[in-house]
C-alpha cells in the first residue's frame, strides 16, 4: 500500500464515522506565539479543546504536516527520526471519548490496514482501568498483550494546555528484528516493537505550576505517523525505504551520482537530504524564510545541513532546489500550497544555497586565520570554541574543520567542541521551555472572558467612551482595587482603545473617574475577543465596578493612522514598480515610522525607490477617500482585496479601500482621506533573509523631522569643510581629489622605503657552505608587508635561505623562505621558523618553502637570528 493510499484510507475511514476532513494547517502556528512549529496534529485545535474557541464541528480528521527539531542530529542515522513528517489524526471536541476512539482505531488497523491482530500490543496509562476494560472486554485483546506504562510514555502533554493519559498501539515486527535480551518487550529500545498510533484522552488542563484541572469537555486527540505505518505495510526496515522517501532519494542520487545502497556514507547523505529538504520545502511554502533567528534559523540550519551532506559527497553546485522541485511534484496533489508556491520555494532554496556557498568561502578564510592564530601562539590544536564557531556561524561540520586543519598540521580539540555544542543545546532547551508555556496571566484573562464575555471595541467610531471596570489584575493576581502608583491590567466592557495587532501598535489612553487617573501604555488581546489595558494608576483609588471615561491619545492615533494608510499605498506601489510577486511578509506601524517586509529577490535600486515614493505621494496628493466596508471573505477577494499570508479570517472581514488605488483586508485604524498623510519618504531598504526585503518610511511630522535632520547634517558638513551650502559638493569633491593624490604619494614613498630596506638587507647576506643566507631584522608594519619583502628578496637572490624578524607592537613577526633548489638539501622553512620562534617564546610553522610565525620576547631577536644561522649551517654540514 503506497503512502498516498494509506493517507486516503485513513481520512475516508474517519469521514465514514462522521468526521469532517480538514486540510492540514500551516506549519507555522496561527495565532500561537508560544511554539515555533506545528509539531502535532492537535496543535491547530488547542483552543477547541480548552474551550477558548468554539469548533465549527465536533469531529475532525486530518493529515497534518509536522515539524520537530530536537533530534536533528539523529536524522538519517536511525530508521525513524525525522524533522518533517505527516501525522494522521482524528479529533473529538467534547463529543465521543475512549470507547469510540479505541474501537475505531482497532477496526482501522485490523480491517482496513489488515495488520495481524495477534502481533498488535497495547499500552495504557498505569491506572487507566477504563481503557483496559475497553481493550480487553470490548475489543478482545488478551490481557497479556496490554501493558501498563508510566507517565513518561503514556501521558501526553505539550507545556501548559490540554493533556491527558494515552494508549498506544504497537506492532511486533518479529524476533529477528529484536535485541534478543530476555527482557525485550514493548518499550524496549530495540527495533522489534514499533509504536504506530497514539490515542490521547484529553481530559485535563495543565497549568504552569503543574496542576491538572479536569476539563469541562473531554476530547480525543490521536496521532499516527504516516511514514512509520508505511514502513510496516511495505515490509521495509526503515521509513527511508518507503515510497514516500525512496522517490526523493533516488532523484537526489541521480544528481549526486551516488546510488542508494552503494556506501554507508552516501546513504546517510541521501537520507539527510531527503528529510531536511522535505522540511525546508514545506516550511518555505508555508511562508517561513531562512534567517538568523527563531523559525528562520531552524530553516537555515536544515537547509545548510542538507547542502553540506551534498558537499561531503563532492558535489559543489546548487542542487537542493531541484530536490525541492521533485518533492513538489510528488506531494503537490495532496498539498496544493506546494504547487501554488513552486517558483517561490525553489527560488528561496536556490538563493540560500548560493549564499551558503559564499559563506563556506568566508568560513575557509576565517579558519585559515584561526590556524595562523593558533600557530602564532604556539598551539598545535585548534580550540573547541573556534571549531564550534565555524560550525555554528559558517555551517562547517566538525569533520570538515578537522580535515582542513590537518592539512596544515593542526589537530582539533574535539572534547572542547562537544562541550560548546552541549552548552548551546542547553541554552536552546531552556529557551524552548520558556516559550512552550502560555502565561499564568493568560489563564486569568481566559477566566475574565469566560465570565464576562467579549469586550466591545468602539474605537473605529470614536476616541472617547464610557466603560465599566469588569476585571482587575495586580501583581499577577486578580484584585478588586488598585491605588496610586500601582501597575494594573484592566478589562472593560467597552473600550475605544485599539489593541496591538496586524503590525499596528496599540493606542495610548487615559482612564478617569472622579479623582482617579490611569495612564494606559499597552493594549492587547491575550485571548480571543478580550481587550486588556495595561497602565499605571496616577492618582485616586480604582475599583472593580467603577464606571470610567476612556480617552484615546488622539495625536498618537492620528500619527499611526498616517503610517498605516501609507503602508497600504506602499504595498500597492511596490507591486506596481517591482511586480505582482511582491507580497507583504510583515509590517510594523508606529507613530514615528513604518516598516514593511516583503518578498522580492534583489536590492531596490535608487531609481526604484524614487519611483515608489512618487507613486505613494501621488496617491496622497490625489486626496483619495479611505472607505471601510464589512463583507464576506469571498466577496472581498472577488473585489480584488489583498489577503495576507497565513492570516485567519472569520465569516465577515473588514475591507479598507483607498480610491481605486488600493484595496486590502485590514483591521487597523486609518485616515479619512489619503491627503492627511502629508508627505511620504522612504528611509532605506535592506535584506532580512533570502528573498525578503525591508523598507522603512516616514509620513507627516516624521517626514518633516527627517528633512530637518538632513538639512542639519548638510549644514554641519558645510561647517567642517568651510563652505556655504551651495558650495559643499564642489568643496568635498576637491578634498577627495586632494586626498587621493596624497594617498598616491604616500604609497610611492612607502614602496621606495621598502626598496631601500631591501637594498640594505641585501648587504647583510652571508655565505654558508656555498649557500646565500640572510637572517636579519626588518621594518614591516604587519605580516603581509613582511612576506612581501621576503618575496622581493627571494626574487633578487634567486637561490637563498631568508629569515626576517620584524617587531610589530609588542610582538615579533617572523617569516622564513627557502628557495626550491635548496629544499632538496634538507632545509625546511616551516621547521626553521618554528625553532627560531621558540627562542622568542612563540610558535608557528608552514610549508618547506615559505612559513611564518610569531614571538613575544622582543629582547631576544638577535639571539633568535643567531640560532637561524646556526641551524642552517649545521644542516648544510650534515647534508
Ligand atoms: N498529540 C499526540 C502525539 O503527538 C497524538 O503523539
Amino acid at each position: 500500500m503506497s503512502g498516498k493510499e494509506i493517507r486516503e484510507r485513513f481520512l475516508q475511514f474517519f469521514a465514514s464515522k462522521q468526521h469532517e476532513i480538514f486540510p492540514s494547517a500551516s506549519l507555522i502556528p496561527v495565532n500561537d506565539p508560544s511554539i515555533l512549529w506545528t509539531a502535532a496534529g492537535m496543535v491547530p485545535f488547542k483552543p477547541y479543546f480548552t474551550g477558548a474557541a468554539i469548533p465549527p464541528v465536533r469531529r475532525i480528521t486530518t493529515c497534518q504536516k509536522c515539524l520537530r527539531t530536537p533530534d536533528i542530529e539523529s536524522v538519517g542515522k536511525t530508521a525513524r527520526h525525522h524533522t518533517f513528517f505527516e501525522m494522521l489524526g482524528n479529533f473529538s471536541f467534547g463529543d465521543y471519548f475512549k470507547k469510540e476512539a479505541i474501537g475505531w482505531a482497532w477496526e482501522f488497523v485490523t480491517q482496513h490496514l489488515e495488520l495481524p491482530a495477534d502481533r498488535l500490543w497495547i499500552t495504557i496509562y498505569l491506572d487507566d482501568d477504563e481503557a483496559f476494560d475497553i481493550w480487553h472486554n470490548q475489543v478482545g485483546v488478551p490481557a497479556g498483550r496490554i501493558v501498563r506504562m508510566g507517565k513518561d510514555t503514556n501521558f501526553w502533554e505539550i507545556g501548559v494546555g490540554p493533556c491527558g493519559p494515552c494508549s498506544e498501539i504497537y506492532i511486533d515486527l518479529g524476533e529477528e528484528r529484536g535485541c534478543g535480551s530476555p527482557e525485550c518487550g514493548v518499550g524496549c529500545d530495540c527495533d522489534r516493537f514499533l509504536e504506530i498510533w497514539n490515542l490521547v484522552f484529553i481530559q485535563f488542563f495543565r497549568d504552569e505550576q503543574g496542576n491538572y484541572t479536569p476539563l469541562e469537555n473531554k476530547g480525543i486527540d490521536t496521532g499516527m505517523g504516516l511514514e512509520r505505518v508505511a514502513s510496516v505495510l511495505q515490509g521495509v526496515v526503515s521509513n527511508f525505504d518507503t515510497d514516500l522517501f525512496r522517490e526523493i532519494m533516488d532523484f537526489t542520487a541521480g544528481i549526486l551520482g551516488t546510488p542508494y545502497g552503494s556506501s554507508p556514507r552516501g546513504d546517510l547523505a541521501l537520507k539527510v537530504i531527503a528529510d531536511h529538504c522535505r522540511a525546508v520545502t514545506f516550511a518555505v511554502a508555508d511562508g517561513a524564510l531562512p534567517s538568523n533567528e527563531g523559525r528562520g534559523y531552524v530553516l537555515r540550519r536544515l537547509l545548510r545541513r542538507a547542502v553540506r551532506f551534498g558537499r561531503l559527497l563532492g558535489y559543489q553546485e546548487p542542487f537542493l532546489y531541484r530536490v525541492s522541485g521533485a518533492i513538489i511534484d510528488q506531494m503537490g496533489d495532496v498539498y496544493p500550497e506546494l504547487v501554488a508556491n513552486r517558483e517561490h520555494v525553489t527560488r528561496v532554496v536556490r538563493t540560500e544555497e548560493e549564499r551558503f556557498g559564499e559563506t563556506l568561502a568566508q568560513g575557509t578564510e576565517i579558519l585559515n586565520k584561526m590556524i595562523a592564530g593558533a600557530r602564532a601562539e604556539g598551539r598545535t590544536v585548534l580550540s573547541g570554541q573556534d571549531a564550534f564557531r565555524l560550525y555554528d556561524t559558517y555551517g562547517f561540520p566538525l569533520e570538515l574543520t578537522k580535515e582542513m586543519a590537518a592539512e596544515q598540521g593542526l589537530g582539533v580539540d574535539e572534547a572542547g567542541f562537544a562541550a560548546a555544542m552541549e552548552e548551546q543545546r542547553q541554552r536552546a532547551r531552556s529557551a524552548r521551555q520558556e516559550t512552550e508555556y502560555i502565561s499564568e496571566l493568560d489563564a486569568l484573562f481566559k477566566e475574565a472572558r469566560d465570565t464576562y464575555g467579549e469586550s466591545e471595541f468602539v474605537g473605529y467610531q470614536t476616541l472617547q467612551a464610557e466603560g465599566k471596570v469588569l476585571f482587575l489584575v495586580k501583581e499577577g493576581q486578580r484584585a478588586d482595587r488598585a491605588a496610586a502608583g500601582e501597575e494594573v491590567y484592566l478589562v472593560l466592557d467597552k473600550t475605544p482603545c485599539y489593541a496591538e495587532s496586524g503590525g499596528q501598535v496599540a493606542d495610548h489612553a487615559v482612564i478617569t473617574t472622579g479623582d482617579v487617573r490611569v495612564e494606559v501604555t499597552e493594549v492587547t488581546r491575550p485571548v480571543e475577543g478580550l481587550i486588556v489595558h495595561k497602565g499605571k494608576v496616577k492618582s485616586g483609588l480604582l475599583k472593580e465596578g467603577d464606571a470610567v471615561q476612556v480617552t484615546v491619545d488622539a495625536a498618537r492615533r492620528a500619527a499611526v493612522a498616517r503610517n498605516h494608510s501609507a503602508t497600504h499605498l506602499l504595498h500597492r506601489a511596490l507591486k506596481e514598480v517591482l511586480g505582482e510577486h511582491v507580497n507583504q511578509a510583515g509590517s510594523l506601524v508606529e507613530p514615528e515610522r513604518l516598516r514593511f517586509d516583503f518578498t522580492h529577490y534583489a536590492a531596490l535600486t535608487p531609481q526604484e525607490m524614487r519611483r515608489i515614493e512618487e507613486l505613494v505621494n501621488r496617491a496622497i496628493l490625489a486626496d483619495l477617500p479611505v472607505e471601510v466596508l464589512e463583507t464576506g471573505l469571498e466577496q472581498a477577494k472577488a473585489m480584488g482585496a489583498v489577503a495576507l499570508f497565513g492570516e485567519k479570517y472569520g465569516q465577515t472581514v473588514r475591507v479598507v479601500k483607498m480610491g481605486d488605488y488600493s484595496i486590502e483586508l485590514c483591521g487597523g485604524t486609518h485616515l479619512q482621506r489619503t491627503s492627511q498623510a502629508g508627505l511620504f519618504k522612504l528611509l532605506g531598504e535592506s535584506s532580512v533573509g533570502a528573498g525578503l526585503r525591508r523598507v522603512e518610511a516616514v509620513t507627516g511630522a516624521g517626514a518633516l523631522s527627517y528633512l530637518y535632520e538632513k538639512e542639519a547634517q548638510l549644514e554641519s558638513i558645510g561647517r567642517l569643510v568651510k563652505a556655504a551650502a551651495h558650495d559643499v559638493v564642489q568643496r568635498v569633491e576637491n578634498l577627495v581629489k586632494a586626498h587621493q593624490e596624497l594617498e598616491k604619494e604616500a604609497e610611492a614613498l612607502r614602496a621606495r622605503l621598502a626598496r631601500l630596506e631591501v637594498q640594505e638587507l641585501l648587504s647583510q647576506v652571508q655565505e654558508v657552505g656555498g649557500v646565500k643566507l640572510l637572517a636579519a631584522r626588518a621594518t614591516a608594519a604587519d605580516m603581509d608587508s613582511l612576506r612581501a619583502m621576503v618575496d622581493l628578496l627571494r626574487d633578487r637572490l634567486g637561490s637563498a635561505v631568508i629569515v626576517l624578524a620584524a617587531p610589530a607592537g609588542e610582538r615579533v613577526n617572523l617569516v622564513a623562505a627557502v628557495t626550491r633548489d635548496l629544499t632538496g638539501r634538507g632545509l625546511h622553512a616551516g621547521k626553521l621558523v618554528k625553532e627560531v620562534a621558540a627562542v622568542l617564546g612563540g610558535g608557528g610553522g608552514g610549508k618547506p618553502e615559505m612559513a611564518q610565525a610569531g614571538g613575544k620576547d622582543l629582547s631576544r631577536i638577535n639571539e633568535a637570528l643567531d640560532k637561524a644561522r646556526r641551524i642552517v649551517g649545521e644542516q648544510l654540514k650534515t647534508a
